[in-house]
């Protein structure tokens, strides 16, 4: 996907770059819930009352039938779970941008030997169409065999998927005896957009497993592999900690996980990334030399921006080229990202616009 990263030192200046979510920092109700889980000893490796809350907290929101288990990371969340329901000789499905297939260094052909079928889009979505174009060769020894279908909600473009089209999607699914994953790096992006709740685009959609993010909105550290389906559970604690994702002080990933789902802070977070996006972009489509290439349903804004503009931004902020020789950038806006940020960034493009007679 050409994602090019841009040194950029701005030494000596404060300020919130357009980068990443992975940017930012953490949410200061999640620091203060670090700090006061740091005052006593408990059992490590997820047997102690910090854990135990935060799974019951997991059950309120997504409903009691899950199993819930804490991991370091996204590409952790990911590869774990995939290879925890995948044999060598199985397949998982997703789109050629997924972050499984672009953005993991392989770690999932390395740890399970299984295949990725990547299918190329324009939307970063998947479509029964689509899947239904490879789903070639079943039951035949020559073939790796699909097992699993992966869709990232929000997308890596910065697409949604509608509860309906998820539903189709693992309806198809089920009755072709194929497993659902979502990579849900995003998914409280997607929520807000929708106006759904958790469990409505999750386990209420016949989704099978979830990689529950926590870094992109607010967390320090952690991601969350939930099971729908219980029963496809019943291994992944050993793949987990073979895979180096059993995280010893396990409080500590819980607790930053708890507050997210206490009073819909997962919610208020997100809010601010996709409202600061939404204000971002009404003031970039005043400007007729930029176009905007994906739909902005969340906290990402990819669009074709002229390259002088480009580099003039890049000497005072921080964004990533989505690909460079379409002139394509991402924009994407944080939890605390605010209106202030958005105004002072907006006018360095503008200023770079009008001295190049762009407009
Ligand atoms: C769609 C998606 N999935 C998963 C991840 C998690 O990655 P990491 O392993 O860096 O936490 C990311 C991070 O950029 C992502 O964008």
């Amino acid at each position: 996907m050409n994602l090019r990263i841009h040194l950029f030192f701005n030494l000596g200046v404060t300020m919130k770059n357009f980068a990443s979510d992975n940017n930012a920092g953490v949410h200061p109700k999640i620091m203060k819930r670090l700090a006061e889980a740091n005052f006593e000893h408990v059992i490590g490796y997820g047997d102690d009352i910090y854990t135990e809350k935060a799974i019951e907290k997991f059950k309120e929101v997504f409903g009691k039938n899950i199993e819930v288990f804490f991991v370091y990371n996204g590409t952790g969340a990911n590869v774990t779970a995939l290879n925890s329901v995948l044999q060598s000789f199985q397949s998982v499905i997703t789109t050629e941008s997924s972050h499984i297939n672009v953005d993991e260094c392989g770690s999932l052909e390395n740890l399970s030997g299984s295949k990725i079928i990547y299918i190329p889009t324009k939307d970063g979505k998947l479509t029964i169409e689509k899947i239904k174009s490879v789903m070639h060769g079943l039951g035949d020894e020559h073939h790796s065999q699909p097992k699993v279908i992966s869709l990232t909600q929000t997308t890596e473009l910065g697409t949604v998927y509608s509860a309906e089209e998820l539903k189709s999607i693992t309806d198809y699914a089920h009755s072709n005896n194929l497993i659902v994953h979502m990579d849900g790096a995003r998914i409280s992006n997607a929520a807000v957009y929708l106006g759904k709740n958790l469990k409505e685009i999750t386990a209420d959609v016949g989704i099978d497993i979830l990689s529950f993010g926590g870094t992109k909105n607010g967390a320090m550290f952690g991601e969350t592999v939930i099971f729908f389906n219980p029963k496809l559970s019943i291994n992944y604690k050993y793949y987990r900690k073979q895979s180096a994702q059993l995280h010893s002080k396990m409080r500590f990933i819980a607790v930053q996980f708890e507050e997210l789902l206490t009073d819909n802070l997962w919610k208020k977070n997100a809010e601010n990334a996709n409202n600061m996006a939404k204000k971002l972009l009404e003031k970039l489509e005043s400007l007729n030399c930029i176009k905007i290439t994906q739909k902005v349903q969340s906290n990402g804004i990819f669009a074709i921006v002229p390259k002088e503009v480009i580099e003039d931004a890049l000497k005072k902020y921080f964004f990533y080229y989505w690909d460079e020789d379409k002139s394509e950038v991402r924009f994407m806006a944080t939890f605390d990202t605010s209106e202030e940020d958005v105004n002072n960034f907006f006018s360095v493009i503008k200023e770079s616009v009008e001295k190049n007679n762009f407009n």
